[in-house]
């Protein structure tokens, strides 16, 4: 049988798909989180342990103590915005975190690290779409700690898969897993809020250099990306190298785009204003993902196309809703 795989951030947005994956292929796991921003309502499978995956300590002894083999470490600090205004924490969260980590799964006999990383190590790219040896020119705090994560693994004794998220979207609603930042600074969680609520979506930039003038991302389903955590430990356990891969579709769409698969799936208008451009933003990000089906042999479901994306995480948004006014935080949609 394999080794039990701990997941840090296993409460998170994608570490609870990763999870439901990893149980669903019949792998014991367990789940570190300080739940500061994971929730409850996702720890459904597999041991709990409430912690830091900063601490060497615990690290060690919630390894040695379960015979873990492999690592998914998605425990970090999520939000570009927020890391502009605040590059020291996620300097800590994000790549100290990391180190101490992977310093004390190597030295408890741990065999592979599968890494949430970002397109947001990439910056302005060059040219799309954007394959993995395209420089590392990060333009937020954020991107510049996954980047330095990266390196940090890549020195740290254990095979470490890199994989290079886009734009993580979408819900899992038949098991409750779905979008629950707060804030949510996300476009496709916010723009559901606007078509439900009547509320208005600031669009961050109309004279960006595209199509509509509106920035391009390349938007991938959630239990897409955890079937690719599934095929980049696999990789590492066959005795693959590690590396960096990118979990994308290779098709962008824009904010306009994005807006209007809101209001088809919603059946309501969504009311934009046009406001400055955000900082950190670069224009476009879209992936080369032949890599990743080539090396691991994953690539993007039909549920990463996006009208099934945006579906979902309106069935998602609307239990989240439903959460929050049960609980006296706002109206029902
Ligand atoms: N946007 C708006 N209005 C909003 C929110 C977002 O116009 O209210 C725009 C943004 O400017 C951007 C696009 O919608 O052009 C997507 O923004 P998100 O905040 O949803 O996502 P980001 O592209 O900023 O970042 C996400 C993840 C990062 C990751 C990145 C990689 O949050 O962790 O994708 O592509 F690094």
């Amino acid at each position: 049988m394999s080794a039990p795989v701990l997941v840090t951030g296993g409460a998170g947005y994608v570490g609870a798909s990763a999870v439901r994956a990893l149980a669903a292929a019949g792998r014991r796991v367990v789940v570190l989180d300080d739940l500061s921003t994971g929730t409850r309502a996702h720890l459904r499978w597999g041991t709990f342990v409430e912690g830091d995956a900063g601490d060497p300590a615990l690290v060690g002894r919630v390894c040695r103590e379960h015979g873990v083999g492999a690592v998914l470490h998605f425990a970090a600090k999520t939000s570009v915005e927020a890391s502009v205004g605040d590059p020291d924490g996620y300097f800590r969260a994000n790549v100290v975190t990391t180190s101490h980590l992977v310093r004390a799964a190597r030295d408890a006999g741990v065999r592979a690290i599968v890494f949430s990383s970002s397109a947001a190590v990439y910056g302005t790219p060059r040219a799309l779409p954007i394959p993995e040896d395209h420089p590392l020119e990060p333009e937020s705090p954020y991107g510049a700690t996954k980047a330095e994560a990266e390196r940090v693994l890549a020195e740290g004794g254990v095979p470490a898969a890199c994989l290079r998220y886009f734009n993580a979207a979408g819900a899992e609603p038949d098991a409750g897993l779905c979008e629950r930042h707060d804030p949510e600074t996300h476009l496709i969680p916010r723009a559901l809020d606007a078509a439900a609520r009547g509320s208005t979506l600031r669009v961050f930039g109309g004279d960006w250099p595209t199509a509509d003038g509106t920035c391009v991302r390349d938007y991938v389903h959630v239990a897409d990306l955890a079937t690719a955590h599934l095929a980049a430990l696999a990789h590492l356990e066959r005795g693959g190298r590690g590396g960096a891969w990118n979990l994308g579709t290779g098709r962008g769409a824009s904010v306009r785009e994005v807006v209007g698969a809101v209001e088809r799936a919603t059946g309501r208008p969504v009311r934009v204003e046009v406001v400055p451009r955000r900082r950190g933003d670069p224009v476009a990000l879209v992936a080369d993902p032949r890599r990743a089906e080539r090396d691991l042999g994953w690539r993007a479901t039909a549920r990463s196309t996006l009208d099934a994306i945006v579906a979902d995480a309106f069935t998602g948004w609307r239990t989240v809703a439903a959460e929050t006014a049960a609980a006296g935080g706002g109206p029902r949609p």
